[in-house]
């Protein structure tokens, strides 16, 4: 290898430019110069139309702040295999050929990972670092724990707001149709009840957990005061198993639905309960808070990040993450070790696994929703037991979020 790309694709995410910082400076340390290809698939699709591309030299990589949210080499949502142009593996390979590229490190969650093994599979040279803030990949992707970090910090900031007004807070977060970041975040964050698409919601089931908790801690408290901390998943599942979609979000470019509604789905139904449960006057009455007419039930309000939750900046974790997964992608390519996935660096060992198998979807575990729904927190289902088994583990254990 003497020339390789980097190319980002997908949603961006907390830690992707230590991706990029990792896999430049462990370039130019091997002696291959490192360059990036602009704004994932569509720029490594249009290379061969560009007069020039920027090389990471060891000065232009020191410029990258690692620690920014974000990529520095771009991003797009394009499925290579879907472009209407027959030719386009050759005009791709072209591309390459014209600056000499002998190899990509491509940094993507699922449906660029998919792109990569297509690209693998047509005889071009990649590793795939992986990157999601949904975390639903088989190893561990950076962006996954800036966002729980920064779920958990709306969650803690929004009770003030939430505790002044006496209020049910209901946050919606991305991740599509895995729960991993509002389960960990809610979590993280104390939240009361967590919805998540692995778990179909029974809105009867919230509703009496909310309404003991939040008139609990209203009537407990000295100043009568209490919230109710609610977070959803995006993909939010109803009880027969069907999605909130709203069709006004329209479809991403690899084809994806948009999703949204989740959290207005979550207050009209809680909203709906409280206005017909026939205690909810005496309970306002003991709370202090009814007041005919114009107090009569508690507010159930929703707050949507958006993408909030994947911007800013990067947790330490996930900036020492990207950058070993960087470097780790480089010194595989450079030893000819391609189509797979990073999995970490584990000391003097380098690991990874066959893309396919890492670009697998992985949902939240139901075991470990159980160990919670013990603890106290709402998953809108009736809470299961959880029926641990013991294990003495030996040497060191891997585990992700
Ligand atoms: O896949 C990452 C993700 O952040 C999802 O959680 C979310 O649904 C989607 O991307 C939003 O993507 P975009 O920024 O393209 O709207």
């Amino acid at each position: 290898m003497k020339k390789i790309g980097i190319l980002t694709s997908g949603g961006d995410c907390g830690g992707l430019n230590g991706v990029v910082k990792g896999a430049a400076q462990m370039a130019n340390s091997l002696g291959i110069t490192p360059y990036v290809i602009p704004n994932g698939y569509a720029g490594l699709y249009n290379l061969i139309d560009m007069d020039l591309i920027t090389a990471l030299t060891p000065d232009r990589a020191d410029k990258i702040n690692a620690n920014l949210a974000g990529s520095e080499a771009g991003h797009s949502r394009v499925k290579v295999k879907k472009i209407d142009d027959p030719k386009k593996y050759e005009r791709i390979k072209e591309g390459m050929k014209k600056f000499g590229i002998d190899g990509l490190v491509i940094s993507g969650g699922d449906d660029s990972g998919s792109v990569m093994v297509d690209l693998y599979e047509q005889g071009i040279k990649c590793v795939h670092a992986p990157k999601t803030m949904d975390l639903d990949l088989q190893t561990y992707s950076v962006g996954g724990d800036s966002t729980v970090n920064k779920i958990a910090a709306y969650v803690e900031e929004l009770k003030t707001t939430a505790n002044t007004h006496n209020r049910i807070m209901v946050l919606e977060v991305f991740g599509r149709y895995a729960g991993h970041t509002a389960f960990r975040g809610g979590i993280a964050a104390d939240a009361d009840a967590i919805l998540i698409p692995e778990v179909p919601t029974n809105f009867d089931i919230v509703y009496k957990h909310m309404k003991e908790r939040f008139f609990g801690r209203i009537l407990k408290s000295d100043v009568l005061a209490g919230q109710y901390m609610i977070v959803v998943a995006e993909g939010l599942k109803t009880a027969d198993g069907s999605e909130i979609y709203d069709e006004s979000a329209g479809v991403d470019s690899f084809g994806h639905k948009k999703l949204a509604g989740a959290a207005k789905y979550v207050c009209q139904e809680l909203t709906k309960r409280l206005k017909a449960d026939p205690e909810i006057k005496e309970l306002m009455k003991k709370a202090r808070m009814f007041v005919e007419k114009m107090n009569e039930i508690p507010e159930v309000r929703s707050v949507v990040p958006g993408h909030l939750v994947r911007c800013g900046h990067s947790s330490a974790y996930d900036v020492n993450f990207g950058k070993e997964a960087g470097a780790a992608a480089v010194l595989l390519l450079n030893q000819g070790t391609v189509g797979v996935t990073i999995v970490g660096i584990d000391g003097d060992k380098v690991r990874y696994m066959e893309s396919k198998k890492a670009i697998e979807q992985r949902h939240v575990d139901l075991n470990q929703v159980a160990v919670y729904e013990a603890m106290g927190t709402c998953f809108g289902r009736t809470p299961q037991a959880y029926l641990p088994k013991f294990e003495k583990a030996e040497g060191r254990i891997t585990r992700h979020l």
